[in-house]
């Protein structure tokens, strides 16, 4: 492994400045994350094995931010790849966002989805400890809440999945409160994130799909550009107002805040706790409405079709974000048609994601 050139790439510990490591920092929401902490002036190291991203992300952020994080083209479960990161810098943070994300790929290949998110997780807990880098915000999600609970999801329900994926997530969970019970100076953060969409406001930095989205918002935004035909409204028949399936979206910068929020708290702690948060507007929009929303933003048409339900989706989720507002001070700013304003922006300006 090369190291980079960086010449404040360590924490003097004198100015309060905080280094933070961002596993999968190049990624949709790592990447948001990172502009954000930059602009806070905290120190921002990437380690990201660039499995679902694209070096570009760099020079993007270094255009919004006017500062290069430190990157590491490094495997989470490359434990002694990763201990040289430790090892080099004086970390004060993790954030922890590198993981497979595809649930209905991770139906179809299971073991690779336990063995990337499980393995590449123990890896990064394990340098943590030996390291002695105990502050953690984990990447958590909406799915751990599984199908049982009702409406709006609290931080305090059961926790089940559906997925592979979703089974990942909640096992990360159990893993962290074990290792929290384990070792009380652990300092944890769990954000569970509801449906995270939007680009960041310069249209630099966005979602970048491969291939087919499997997501409703690139889809849209991949017709509206006239990269597909037809969007697919999975399921006209659902118990909702319109038929078509409720969703709470965020837009992306709101949940970078979240972090901002979530290493704040970590690092005022009087005592290390383990925490689990909903980041979500804590309302409802269906399919159409998303459909209507993003129509406006762009002033393009967007042709649908409806078809049957996809498997494994439940009709209507949003978050309860009390817990959120009063623990982290933290609320969404961004309404739905600043979501769809910035994707469009995002998905004019690079109608082939980073590779335009
Ligand atoms: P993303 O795929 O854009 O980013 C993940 C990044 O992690 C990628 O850059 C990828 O290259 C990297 N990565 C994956 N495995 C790695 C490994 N073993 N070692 C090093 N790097 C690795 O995904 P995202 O949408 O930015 O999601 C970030 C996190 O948030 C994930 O943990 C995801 O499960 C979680 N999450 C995402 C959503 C969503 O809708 N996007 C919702 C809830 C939770
Ligand atoms: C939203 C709505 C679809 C695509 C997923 C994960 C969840 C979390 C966020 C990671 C649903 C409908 C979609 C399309 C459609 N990710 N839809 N046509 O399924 O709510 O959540 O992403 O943790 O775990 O499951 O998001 O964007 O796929 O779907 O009609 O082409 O749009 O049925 O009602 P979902 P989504």
């Amino acid at each position: 492994m090369s190291f980079p050139f960086l010449a404040d790439s360590t924490n003097t510990g004198t100015t309060g400045v905080k280094t933070i490591l961002v596993t999968g920092g190049m990624g949709f929401i790592g990447s948001h994350v990172c502009v954000s902490l930059l602009e806070e002036n905290q120190q921002v190291i990437i380690v990201d094995n660039l499995c679902n991203s694209n070096k570009k992300v760099l020079s993007r952020i270094e255009k919004i931010t006017g500062k290069v994080p430190a990157f590491y083209s490094v495997d989470l479960m490359d434990e002694e790849a990763l201990s040289s990161v430790f090892k080099r810098h004086n970390i004060d943070a993790v954030i922890h966002f590198a993981a497979l994300k595809a649930v209905g790929e991770s139906s179809q290949i299971p073991l690779s989805y336990y063995h990337n998110n499980i393995t590449g997780s123990l890896v990064l807990f394990k340098v943590m400890e030996k390291y002695q880098v105990l502050n953690l915000v984990f990447s958590s999600s909406a799915t751990v809440y599984g199908e049982n609970n009702p409406i709006p999801y609290a931080e305090h329900f059961p926790l089940s999945a559906t997925s592979p994926y979703g089974r990942t997530k909640v096992m990360i969970e159990d893993i962290l409160q074990d290792v929290f019970k384990a070792n009380p100076k652990w300092n944890i953060s769990l954000l569970r994130y509801f449906n995270p969409i939007g680009a960041h406001p310069s249209g630099l930095m966005g979602e970048d799909p491969n291939g087919i989205p499997n997501n409703l918002m690139p889809y849209i935004a991949q017709v509206a550009v006239g990269k597909r035909d037809v969007l697919s409204v999975f399921g006209g028949d659902y118990p909702t107002p319109d038929g078509t399936g409720v969703r709470d979206y965020i837009h992306v910068v709101d949940l970078a805040s979240g972090h901002s929020k979530a290493l704040q708290k970590l690092f005022a702690a009087e005592f290390p706790s383990i925490d689990a948060y909903n980041l979500g507007a804590g309302k409802g929009y269906s399919v159409l409405d998303v459909v209507k929303a993003f129509e406006k933003s762009s002033g393009k048409d967007i042709h649908y079709v409806i078809v049957p339900r996809r498997e494994g989706d439940i009709a209507e989720f949003y978050a309860d974000t009390t817990k959120a507002a009063k623990e982290l001070d933290w609320q969404v700013e961004n309404s739905l048609d600043d979501m769809c304003r910035d994707t469009w922006n995002w998905q004019q300006k690079n109608p082939n994601g980073y590779q335009s």
